[in-house]
């Protein structure tokens, strides 16, 4: 493809900066994502991984720079406003309520609800074959129990209630991931690379943060290095190679 037939990025960061106090956590990062696309990026502890992903979804702010949707410039105070317009996120940690089960999780904060009467009740009939239906037909997954707490699911299928509640927003376009394999076994973090693919092929722009490059190389289509705060390269994944990307993140001088 030439330059000018690729698509516009769905997303674009620019010059972005994070300073938290005397902390310069990010310096004049761009970041470009994809509609149907795998973005990775990867970076070693206090690269800024996850602070430029936090700007991104709206959990902080940046000092300096802008972010573009869709060509759009969009400021986003609260992580509410970056889901209103279709961005949202999966952390490592999931942020389930562990002693409720799957569909009381894809809900929770937004419960269905029915009138009976003129009495407003939880719809729970619903919330449960909407979950059902949501994990199947976007996801493709079935859970072992709708009915026992999250806790009892395994890693892989907790991460799937996770990212159920995501793309349950129907207009969610971009979703970000922050290590979503790394607290799976191997099994698990295969469905949870399958899952993604799945994701990307639905059209959703796919950030993932890993630290994984196996992971990485196996679904990812482009790789954004973060250095020291800085981006210091984006690479093609089918163009690229581990021992590249490796340089890139431990930096030519210490690498040489
Ligand atoms: N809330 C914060 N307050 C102060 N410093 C922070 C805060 N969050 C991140 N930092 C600093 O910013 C840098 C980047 O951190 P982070 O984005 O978490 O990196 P990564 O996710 O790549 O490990 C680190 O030096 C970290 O200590
Ligand atoms: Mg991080």
């Amino acid at each position: 493809m030439t330059e000018n037939s690729m698509p516009a990025p769905l997303v674009k960061m620019r010059g972005i900066t994070k300073r938290f106090g005397g902390v310069t956590a990010l310096s004049n990062v761009d970041l470009d994502a994809y509609a149907g696309e795998v973005l990775a990026i990867v970076g070693d502890n206090g690269a800024g991984k996850s602070t430029l992903i936090k700007i991104l979804t709206g959990v902080y702010q940046p000092t300096e720079g802008d972010i573009f949707l869709d060509g759009e410039k969009v400021d986003f105070s609260s992580h509410a406003d970056a889901i209103t317009r279709g961005i949202d996120a999966v952390y490592q940690t999931l942020a389930l309520a562990d002693h409720l089960d799957p569909p009381a999780n894809m809900f929770l904060g937004n419960e269905l609800t029915r009138s009976v009467l003129g009495v407003t009740i939880l719809d729970n009939k619903r919330m449960r074959s909407e979950t059902e239906r949501v994990l199947m037909e976007r996801l493709g997954v079935t859970l072992k129990s709708l009915d026992a707490p999250t806790e009892s699911l395994s890693g892989g299928q907790r991460q799937a209630v996770a990212i159920a509640r995501a793309v349950y927003h129907e207009g969610l376009r971009v979703l970000v991931m922050d290590e979503p394999t790394a607290a799976l076994g191997p099994q698990e973090t295969a469905r949870t690379l399958k899952l993604i693919q799945t994701l990307k092929d639905q059209g959703l722009a796919v950030i993932l943060i890993s630290h994984s490059l196996d992971d990485v190389f196996e679904v990812s289509d482009r790789v954004h290095v973060q250095r020291r705060g800085q981006c210091v390269g984006t690479v093609r994944t089918a163009d690229s190679n581990t021992q590249e990307v490796l340089g890139l993140i431990v930096g030519a001088e210490e690498a040489a």
